[in-house]
């Protein structure tokens, strides 16, 4: 069985363009680990089935939600529990790290021009450059 290569988040992120376009870079059991492109207003939505994991690693991000903001800058982390309304915003522009069960939309129960289909970014190949 060939053994998964690593993965360079910011390379990935490099390639990816378009904000608000996950790319999936990892799994943990049934957990997807997710790198994101950030920049504007995403759609305000929930997710009625899971709580969802942001870790900001490069840039700013915002949660905005009914109890109140949550300014996060790179190497904070929040956890927005399953079934709170949450628009995460970026007028800065940001990276982000979600980690969220495999079936998770990214607009949730709020499907948008933003939803986005899974994608799965494979690992470099273990000894290659
Ligand atoms: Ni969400």
């Amino acid at each position: 069985m060939e053994r998964p290569g690593s993965v360079d988040l910011m390379a990935v992120v490099n390639t990816v363009h378009e904000p608000w376009s996950p790319r999936t870079v990892g799994t943990v059991n049934d957990y997807d680990v997710r790198v994101v492109r950030a920049h504007g207003e995403f759609t305000r939505h929930s997710h009625p089935e899971t709580d969802e994991f942001f870790l900001v690693l490069t840039g700013s991000l915002t949660i905005r939600m009914d109890a109140g903001d949550v300014a996060l800058s790179a190497g904070e982390i929040y956890i927005v529990p399953k079934g709170v309304e949450h628009q995460p915003v970026s007028p800065e522009g940001g990276t982000i790290l979600l980690i969220e069960p495999t079936a998770t939309v990214n607009t949730g129960d709020t499907p948008s021009e933003l939803t986005a289909e899974r994608r799965v970014v494979r690992g470099r190949p273990t000894g290659s450059p």
